[in-house]
């Protein structure tokens, strides 16, 4: 008998009696805590009425997937900047009374006239405007077919009552908020050339007064029709002909089939341990989950509370530099390309990472066998959600960059993203973010384009947190320090309020916030060998959720870099 098939003889009869029984098992070994509910609800997202918008759903007796509905579909009217219903993201979910998990894939996909050097001019050069401004840069839209299914699979309420808020808030309108007009400020270039957009966030051409109310009759239209009709109410009909004239007409290359094929994926998160920490990831088209277990693998290697800051960061820095490698030549839609998750986030694979890496001097990222490199702002949003019984949602959503492509369909008021930037245009060649791909994010019909985007779940003895953020590249580095943060015994304020820095490989530079190291602390990383770079702007807009089982406190944070509102209310 083949060593295999011995171990399978042997493995078979554990296995069934493991299976029957798992029920039993799986109650004694959770934290006795975790089984009780929170009696509180909480959100956490960039913008007050998104989080109305869901504690209104909890009160008509929805839960946590009604609510993150109502919300998501609330930021796509008030944060139009940031995401939108033509665009796409990804939600998280943990459904308390079986600990069904499951993960949302609402990422856009590239339409099926797409080609690989579509962003490419004559000479092979990237056209960075071409996969950043107007309808060709933009991928067939995943978030409202997202909220149809999150809906009807898990939710309690009807979609039209989930959608309700949000059609208020497009057809009242609300006001001009600081940092909407900052995104306005950025983009009204870009807005300017499309006429409808114009019409409806700028006046005569120019970026109004903070106060002034945006009024969107066309997309409460759209989202009615969503709200009557479900899935086809957007990816067929009326709604789907405008949608594929306008992209065309500015360009595009969108048609119905593109739209008529688009249904949503549900996957399997990525499930890491670490320091007692159970963390429920975002898998791939997320590239997220795969570096935060890989970090999590290197620094499993390390005592790390043994050593000081600056040894700490420089660790942490090193880590980030190995998973944003590997980002960069393995990760891609695993629809088309073989992912070796299981490589990548296994142990083994850590040990040989951690055996290049030096207590005394950074690697330079040239010297990890990588690829060679093509010389070579933005906005999302995420929201957290908990509910009385202990659902939970983390919710990243996108356009990419402020307000996607900038050009908005007149009937429908849909504003198109630019995900396709996401793509690697080119072996090596920089997107927005700075980052770099190879052949697994190459362009091909059909494909979803990899995501940083993260929403994240942890769970421990000591209770649970909800997180995730905006900021491109940023937002992986951005959720593994406050996940570390809180593995520390930070609570939501804490993790959101946290000074940040951040390394991705290429550049081989360590970027962070201007308060985030101390002089002495700059100077003897700068010391190891880190080009350290500061940012003038502060980034990200992470918003967090937190339920202590010790105490029953529910806590939910918004980072005070952003706009955002926390609420928790009590049963
Ligand atoms: O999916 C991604 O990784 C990007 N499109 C996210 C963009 C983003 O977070 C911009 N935020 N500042």
């Amino acid at each position: 008998m083949s060593v295999a098939a011995r171990r399978k003889n042997l493995v078979s009869p554990l296995m069934k009696i493991l299976r029957v029984l798992a029920p039993v098992l799986f109650v004694v070994l959770l934290p006795a805590r975790a089984a009780e509910t929170p009696s509180r609800a909480a959100i956490a997202s960039a913008h007050p009425l998104a989080s109305a918008a869901g504690m209104e759903v909890l009160a008509a007796g929805g839960n946590a997937f009604d609510a993150a509905v109502a919300v998501s579909a609330a930021l796509t009217v008030i944060v139009p900047n940031g995401s939108g219903l033509g665009g796409g993201g990804f939600w998280l979910l943990h459904r308390s009374e079986d600990r069904f998990e499951t993960f949302i894939d609402g990422r856009e996909k590239a339409p099926l006239a797409a080609t690989a050097d579509m962003y490419l001019d004559a000479a092979g050069d990237p056209v960075t405007s071409a996969s950043r401004e107007g309808p060709l840069a933009a991928g067939i839209p995943g978030l409202p077919a997202a909220l149809v299914h999150m809906s009807e699979t898990y939710g309690a309420l009807p979609l039209s009552q989930n959608l309700a808020p949000a059609i208020r808030l497009a057809r009242d309108g609300y006001p001009v908020y600081s940092r909407l007009h900052r995104g306005l400020q950025a983009r009204q270039s870009v807005l300017r050339r499309s006429p409808a957009a114009s019409a409806i966030f700028l006046i005569d051409g120019e970026v109004p007064e903070l106060g002034h109310v945006i009024v969107q009759p066309a997309l409460a239209g759209t989202l009615e029709r969503l709200a009557e009709e479900g899935h086809s109410g957007f990816y067929s009909g009326p709604v789907a002909e405008a949608l594929v004239t306008g992209a065309r007409s500015g360009g595009g290359i969108w048609t119905l089939d593109d739209l008529a094929s688009y249904s949503v994926i549900e996957r399997e998160p990525i499930v890491a341990n670490f320091n007692g920490v159970r963390a429920l990831l975002a898998p791939p088209p997320s590239s997220g989950g795969v570096a935060i277990a890989n970090m999590f693998q290197i620094l499993g290697g390390y005592e790390l509370a043994e050593h000081g800051r600056v040894a700490q960061v420089h660790l942490l820095v090193e880590a980030m530099r190995r998973a944003y490698r590997d980002r960069a030549i393995y990760l891609g839609d695993p629809d088309f390309v073989d992912v070796p998750v299981a490589r990548l986030t296994h142990p083994f694979y850590a040990a040989g990472q951690r055996a290049s890496i030096r207590l005394d001097r950074a690697t330079p990222s040239e010297n990890l066998p990588g690829f060679t490199v093509v010389a070579g702002g933005t906005q999302t949003t995420h929201f957290s959600v908990l509910d009385a019984k202990g659902n939970r949602v983390a919710g990243t959503q996108s356009l990419n960059s402020w307000f996607g492509s900038g050009y908005m369909e007149p009937e429908t008021g849909v504003m198109l993203n630019n995900e396709m930037d996401d793509f690697s245009a080119k072996p090596g060649a920089q997107n927005l973010y700075q980052l770099v791909g190879a052949k697994a994010n190459a362009i091909a019909p059909g494909k979803r384009m990899l995501s940083s985007m993260s929403p994240t779940i942890l769970e421990s003895d000591r209770g649970v947190a909800i997180l995730g953020t905006p900021g491109g590249s940023r937002i992986i580095s951005m959720v593994m320090l406050a996940t570390l943060e809180w593995l520390n015994g930070a609570d939501a304020q804490g993790m959101v309020s946290l000074p940040r820095f951040h390394h991705q490989y290429l550049p081989d530079k360590l970027f962070h916030e201007p308060d985030a190291f101390n002089e002495e602390d700059a100077a003897a990383l700068a010391a190891l060998g880190h080009e350290l770079s500061v940012l003038t702007r502060l980034y990200g807009n992470m918003q967090v959720v937190t339920w202590d089982f010790e105490t029953g406190k529910v806590q939910a944070a918004s980072d005070p870099r952003g706009q955002g509102d926390a609420k928790v209310r009590v049963y």
